[in-house]
């Protein structure tokens, strides 16, 4: 923190008092006694930034000044801060971070691009947080996370902005109002921003979303819960073909039951059911062939012995042609019969 208090410049009457701030208030007095002196009012831009206007409100207003960088010399106790239409290229955390007070900050109409995790690391009393008309393009997971008082967050008319990390919003548990508008988002993992007890308004319209089944679940919740959405009627698919500018609430079921025709448990149950069907009706039917077989050998070699032997030899070569299960029942039978049969058999095989 010794960076941050090296940072403070902000006319220490807003300060409390502290018994060890004795020569700080020796100084205010000598700087009010000059005051009176002289006969002016203290510049207001005491302890406040170039270009910028800070007020007994903790109030800092740099707004349209041409800034290309974050302002230095920002007083510590800054609670809102506006840095609009200037042409700041990014938001450095060490400095943006000093300011653990600040309750609403402005960034709207510059030139950022990135935000990461650690750009808002200790801002936890931020409630208000507009990154508009900026050229970021992509949103990660946990950027917003440390900002656990966040009630609105707008960041519309980031024209290269396709990219929102399902968890981006995940941990803002207090957020209320979000608004994405007019970005270039094609899609949107809407799980953890369903489960926002404190959302009440949501703008997604100008956005060239894409109605497939990868948005399944925006296009239901918009369905269900229409009411949230900022400029629903504007709210469309740009894509596939067919579904250009069909509002994304109108297709919510459409979607439900386009997105589930593929096989259910039921059908890959009845797919295990018929394989075993096949299997055990395989294996029972070969048993059976197996049994019949034996049977009808053993008939035959009974029927044989009844016989003359003339006649065993043609009996005894039928069995033989009926191929493998009955194999093993003919070479057992064979023992049985002469010297004459074997040769026969043999030649039959
Ligand atoms: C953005 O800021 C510029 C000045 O830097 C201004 O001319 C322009 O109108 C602003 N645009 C919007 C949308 O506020
Ligand atoms: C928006 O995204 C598409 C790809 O989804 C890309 O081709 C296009 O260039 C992007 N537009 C801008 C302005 O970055
Ligand atoms: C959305 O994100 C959650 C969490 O990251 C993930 O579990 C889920 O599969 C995602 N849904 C889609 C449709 O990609």
């Amino acid at each position: 923190m010794t960076t941050c208090e090296e940072l403070d410049k902000w006319p220490k009457t807003q300060l409390n008092t502290s018994p060890a701030r004795t020569s700080l208030r020796f100084l205010i007095l000598l700087v009010l006694v000059m005051v009176l002196v002289r006969g002016v009012a203290p510049s207001p831009s005491a302890g406040c930034p170039a270009r910028c206007v800070c007020d007994d409100q903790l109030v800092v207003q740099c707004a349209g000044q041409h800034l290309t960088s974050f302002p230095t010399d920002l007083p510590l106790a800054t609670r809102q801060l506006i840095i609009s239409n200037n042409r700041i290229v990014d938001l450095p955390p060490v400095p943006l971070n000093c300011l653990s007070d600040l309750v609403y900050l402005d960034c709207s109409n510059n030139s950022l691009t990135e935000i990461s995790e650690s750009t808002f690391g200790n801002l936890r009393k931020l409630a208000y947080l507009d990154l508009s008309f900026n050229t970021l393009t992509r949103v990660d997971d946990r950027t917003f996370g440390p900002l656990s008082s966040l009630v609105m967050l707008r960041m519309t008319d980031n024209p290269g902005l396709s990219d929102i990390h399902p968890d981006a919003f995940g941990q803002n548990s207090g957020l209320q109002v979000l608004d994405v508008s007019r970005n270039n988002l094609t899609e949107l993992n809407v799980s953890s921003l369903i489960s926002l007890a404190s959302l009440r308004a949501v703008g997604l319209s100008g956005n060239p979303w894409s109605c497939d089944c990868i948005n399944e679940d925006l296009c239901l919740w918009v369905h269900v819960e229409g009411f949230k959405f900022q400029d629903e009627g504007q709210t469309v698919c740009s894509g596939p073909p067919d579904l250009q500018g069909q509002r994304l609430g109108e297709l919510g079921l459409q979607l439900r039951s386009q997105c589930h025709q593929g096989l259910g448990s039921w059908d890959y149950l009845f797919f295990v059911a018929i394989g075993f069907v096949i299997f055990a009706g395989g294996t029972v039917s070969a048993w059976a062939i197996g049994v019949v077989m034996v049977v009808y050998e053993r008939y035959i070699k009974k029927k044989s012995e009844e016989m003359d032997p003339d006649d065993e030899v043609e009996q005894e070569a039928g069995p033989g042609l009926g191929g493998g299960v009955g194999g093993g029942a003919t070479q057992q039978a064979k023992p049985h019969g002469n010297g004459d049969l074997k040769n026969t058999g043999h030649m039959v095989v």
